[in-house]
């Protein structure tokens, strides 16, 4: 007979088989001040919900007797062969979740070949993530009201190989996660601006979170800026947080090279829609001038195929990727990303979709197709 001891190691040894599962392995590894930091979203987290509960409105319209014996499910994104759609979002201080934090995911997208988006907000450096793995990297920027401090990672980012800048548009000011008040949740090490700008603030707020951001971002950051960051750097620049038409015709006219539909996974301001849910709007608004990208709320394979049938070109996870890390490090990441991509597999040979270009608009039906 096992023990209770040696029972609970054995459930806890089973390997999961889907991304919620993940995310109780994660429950149960982390400190709950963790889990609620990277779980969590904004206030009421009505956004929080519904980016995942949006995608179960929307149904499949799948053909039969189509060849679906190859499945080919690699894309490219700005030119950069990938092996399937799906990228890593750029999520804060990894270290919370795993020691050897970014460098692990960073490893995790180079076995799946495919492209991760360090975030500003790392707990490994920009050097540290490029001299450890040789996946894709691009680095996601905050701007600082001290310009030059974000100039400089910008430039350390090229100059180690990152391949473009993905600026993250819906942060002039921290949405109000209120778990991470009451956890009195505090910022772990930033290497990356150590000897640049001190991290660390002290609060009598509860969380250091929100007023590590509120000093520290440029909450008058514009449009205009674009042409600044375009003059600090060569690379292309992605804009990420664009939930309207109007935004969407704007950053076309400035000229970013992408766009990322996101709402920051409902961690800024609550009641906006599921990105799934204004997806499509975008999409429409950009008429195909620059690939319209997407995140939020992704926990299926199936979910995937819906964002790529309303027209997104690719997808980035973000609290999946954190859970995987949490519960079994690199190979977690892995496994995570491989589960999702084994569901969209055959999600698309059950549609009728040999190819990633083959996944269009018909294959799905929204609620306002059903009007
Ligand atoms: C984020 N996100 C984020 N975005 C960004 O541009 N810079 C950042 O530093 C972070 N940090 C961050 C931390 C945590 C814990 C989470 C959960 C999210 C947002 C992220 O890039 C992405 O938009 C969402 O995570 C996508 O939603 P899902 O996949 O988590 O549902």
């Amino acid at each position: 007979y096992l023990t209770i001891k040696q029972l609970v190691q054995v459930l806890m040894a089973a390997e999961p088989v889907n991304v919620n599962e993940f995310q109780e392995l994660a429950r149960q590894s982390l400190p709950k001040m963790y889990y609620d930091f990277f779980s969590g979203g904004a206030e009421d987290q009505h956004t929080l919900r519904e980016n995942v509960e949006a995608f179960s409105r929307i149904t499949f319209h799948p053909r039969i007797l189509v060849d679906v014996s190859k499945i080919d499910m690699s894309t490219t994104v700005l030119g950069f062969n990938i092996s399937s759609p799906i990228m890593i979002a750029p999520t804060a201080m990894h270290k919370l979740a795993h020691p050897e934090g970014e460098i692990a995911t960073a490893r995790a997208a180079a076995a799946c070949n495919t492209i991760m988006v360090l975030s500003f907000m790392s707990t490994c450096t920009v050097e540290e993530v490029a001299s450890s793995c040789n996946a894709v990297r691009f680095l996601q920027l905050y701007v600082f009201k001290r310009r030059d401090v974000s100039a400089q990672l910008v430039q350390r980012a090229e100059r180690n190989g990152f391949k473009a800048i993905v600026l993250t548009a819906d942060t002039p000011r921290l949405g109000r996660r209120e778990a991470d008040i009451k956890n009195r949740m505090v910022s772990p090490r930033l290497k990356n601006f150590e000897g640049l700008i001190s991290t660390e603030v002290v609060t009598d707020k509860g969380s250091n979170i929100e007023a590590l951001a509120s000093g520290m971002f440029d909450a008058s950051l514009s449009w205009k800026d674009i042409e600044w960051l375009r003059s600090i750097t060569n690379l292309p620049i992605l804009i990420k947080g664009v939930l309207t038409c109007e935004d969407a015709i704007k950053a076309v006219e400035v000229g970013v090279s992408g766009i990322i539909v996101s709402n920051h996974g409902a961690r800024q301001l609550d009641y906006v829609p599921a990105t799934i849910s204004a997806l499509e709007e975008v999409v429409l608004a950009v008429g195909g001038k620059v690939p319209v990208l997407f995140d939020g709320g992704i926990r299926r394979g199936t979910d995937i195929f819906k964002a790529l049938a309303l027209g997104a070109q690719a997808v980035f996870i973000g609290r999946p990727v954190i859970y995987g890390l949490a519960a079994k490090g690199k190979h977690g990441v892995r496994r995570v990303i491989e589960m999702l991509k084994d569901e969209l597999e055959i999600t698309m040979a059950l549609s009728g979709c040999s190819s990633v270009k083959d996944i269009s608009r018909r294959h799905v039906r929204t609620e306002r197709d059903r009007l």
